[in-house]
């Protein structure tokens, strides 16, 4: 028999107050939105739990706008600042801006995370992203506001 609480996708829903209130105004605007059961800024913390270490936004910068051996970097389809739709580098399909703050459903989907860093950096970087990588790829990715606009 299985364990009750067995499995990955179980979280609790203890959010920070800041983070329910950006869930609900999610909820609220994008009806047919996937699961949401995560917040950018709680992913980051995942991942500098995991590493150990706070993050580095300048790091996170280094890391997603250089090419590691391969023909593209993170900024190739994400941009760079990644605040824009982009288009893909190699289908030309559009992507929707990357920075949390300018598209509320980026990062709020634990499994859609997990599933595209996994996928990404194989891509980019022939091998998974570490934990403090992504952490600092989340860092440098929470420091761009709509304020900032050009
Ligand atoms: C060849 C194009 C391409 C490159 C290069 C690329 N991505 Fe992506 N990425 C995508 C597509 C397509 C999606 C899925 C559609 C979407 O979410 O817009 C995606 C989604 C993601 C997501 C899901 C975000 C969310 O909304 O939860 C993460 C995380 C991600 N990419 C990280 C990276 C990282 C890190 C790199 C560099 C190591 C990278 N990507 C490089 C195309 C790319």
């Amino acid at each position: 028999m299985p364990a009750p609480h067995h499995g990955g996708m179980h979280f609790s829903h203890r959010f920070l107050p800041t983070a329910r209130a950006a869930l609900l105004a999610l909820a609220c605007t994008l009806p047919l939105a996937h699961a949401a059961d995560t917040t950018a800024a709680l992913q980051m913390q995942r991942w500098s739990d995991a590493a150990g270490a706070p993050a580095s936004a300048e790091r996170g910068r280094a890391f997603f706008t250089s090419r590691h051996g391969g023909e593209w970097s993170c900024a190739s389809c994400h941009g760079n600042p990644p605040t824009t739709a982009m288009r893909h580098a190699s289908t030309g399909k559009t992507i929707a801006p990357f920075a949390p703050m300018f598209n509320p459903e980026r990062f709020t989907d634990t499994a859609k995370v997990d599933k595209w860093f996994r996928r990404n950096c194989k891509d980019v970087a022939s091998r998974e992203c570490t934990a403090a990588e992504k952490a600092d790829m989340l860092a440098w990715l929470l420091q761009f506001h709509p304020k900032d606009k050009p």
